[in-house]
């Protein structure tokens, strides 16, 4: 039987194997998707196993999608232009990382039909997804992209690859349309994102990353002052949606027996 692996540190949240377990039983294909805790001095053993055939595909979580890099043979193109991978298969013999981040950030918006095309952008978070998010905004349009993180050196770091970054204090915000929380804030109960929501104007946008919970204090909050919110939920089926057909060659539709299913969790 063959072999589909997410890996990450925590890796417990995260609903991975129930969608791609769901998909592969629908699809007829004999396989089992698991998740796997790991530290980073797992990692070279856990990517020869693909090589050797022990596993099909790997998922990669926080906080290892920049660290699988070096013992990967190639990387695709939005996996190189971010740095940052999220799947791992073999073709021809070589291991092989992409990146479905930025398409499932993408499709997300879509599916709401939210236009980023002349948008100011507020992001929250220089951990390891918010490059893909950076360049999706570049791709989509986005008229302004400003970044607030906590350590400023890794905002920093990140404004040498985009360098029209609009690089803001943490704690202080700016005019915008939409904000994100690309931070880890609001997994726990008790998190809360220091902005002072009398600052900000009416409708605007606030997305999550996070979906679990469903609505972080982030987005409590912004919802009591009237602004649309949105979680992350969409952006986890489709870059799964993406991993899914390049490691099979089927597309699953994302309808509402799919989002019915993570309902519950
Ligand atoms: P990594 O940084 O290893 O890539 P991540 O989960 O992808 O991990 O990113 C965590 C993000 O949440 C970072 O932007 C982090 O800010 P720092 O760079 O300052 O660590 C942010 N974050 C986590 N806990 C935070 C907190 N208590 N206050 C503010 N930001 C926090």
């Amino acid at each position: 039987m063959k072999k589909y692996l997410v890996i990450g540190n925590p890796v417990e949240h995260s609903l991975s194997p129930k969608l791609h377990n769901y998909w592969l039983k629908e699809n007829n294909i004999d396989a089992v998707y698991e998740k796997k805790q790991i530290e980073e001095s797992n990692i070279q053993g856990i990517i020869s196993e693909i090589k050797n055939g022990k596993i099909e595909g790997i998922n990669i979580t926080v906080p290892f999608k920049k660290s699988v890099i070096p013992f990967l043979d190639e990387l695709e193109y939005l996996a190189k232009k971010t740095q940052s991978v999220n799947t791992i298969y073999k073709k021809e013999n070589k291991i092989v990382g992409d990146n479905t981040d930025v398409l499932g950030f993408k499709y997300a918006l879509q599916h709401i039909k939210y236009k980023v095309k002349g948008k100011k952008i507020f992001i929250l978070g220089a951990g390891g997804v918010t490059s893909s998010i950076i360049f999706a905004l570049e791709q989509m349009e986005a008229s302004t992209i400003m970044l607030s993180n906590r350590t400023k050196e890794k905002a920093e770091s990140l404004k040498k690859k985009y360098p029209y970054l609009d690089l803001i204090n943490w704690g202080d915000i700016k005019n915008f349309d939409m904000i994100i929380n690309a931070t880890s804030l609001g997994l726990k109960e008790n998190d809360k994102i220091p902005i002072n929501y009398n600052k900000i104007g009416s409708e605007k946008f606030f997305y999550d990353l996070i979906y679990n919970p469903k609505k972080t204090n982030f987005l409590l909050e912004a919802e009591k002052h009237g602004h649309r919110i949105e979680n992350g939920k969409l952006m986890f089926l489709y870059q799964a949606q993406s991993a899914f057909e390049m490691w099979t060659g089927f597309q699953p539709p994302i309808n509402t027996k799919v989002l019915q299913l993570l309902e519950n969790d």
